[in-house]
């Protein structure tokens, strides 16, 4: 089997999250403030939340150009049927924002995800 290395370049973005633990930790982070977030919290109320820490985490590793595959369902499929609004998006990008600082990850590196994941937004509100 020939495994084709990826690229550093396109690898950045995760190396700069600290790569796989870091994004377990800040994944860790934001679990801990959407725990206190009144906005949201609701919605995870029945979830499994080790699933969900081990597929956010994964999710972005890929996306962030790191070695991993998600092997959650399609953000589409997962957040359907949730009528997740925009204003609950962006309490979660808040969250997130939160965690990030908490992680002490720089501003540079914070808006280059938040970009990514920003991107994604139509394919979980609104379903
Ligand atoms: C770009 C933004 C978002 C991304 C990348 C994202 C990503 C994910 C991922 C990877 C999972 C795990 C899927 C699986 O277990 O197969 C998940 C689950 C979940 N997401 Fe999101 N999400 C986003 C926004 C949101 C928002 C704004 C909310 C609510 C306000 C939300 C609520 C949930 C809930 C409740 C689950 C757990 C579902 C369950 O296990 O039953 N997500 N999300």
């Amino acid at each position: 089997m020939v495994l084709t290395p990826v690229p550093a370049k396109a690898q950045q973005l995760y190396q700069e999250l600290g790569g796989r633990e870091g994004i377990s930790q800040l994944v860790e982070s934001l679990i801990l403030e959407i725990a206190t977030d009144d906005r949201i919290i609701h919605y995870f109320a029945d979830a499994d939340i080790d699933r969900f820490h081990e597929m956010l985490t994964l999710h972005i590793c890929e996306v962030t150009g790191g070695p991993c595959t998600y092997t959650g369902a399609p953000m589409p499929e997962v957040h359907r049927g949730m009528a997740i609004s925009a204003s609950e998006f962006n309490a979660l990008v808040e969250d997130l924002i939160a965690a990030m600082e908490a992680e002490k990850i720089p501003v540079g590196t914070q808006n280059k995800l938040l970009a990514i994941l920003a991107a994604m937004r139509d394919d979980v509100i609104r379903l």
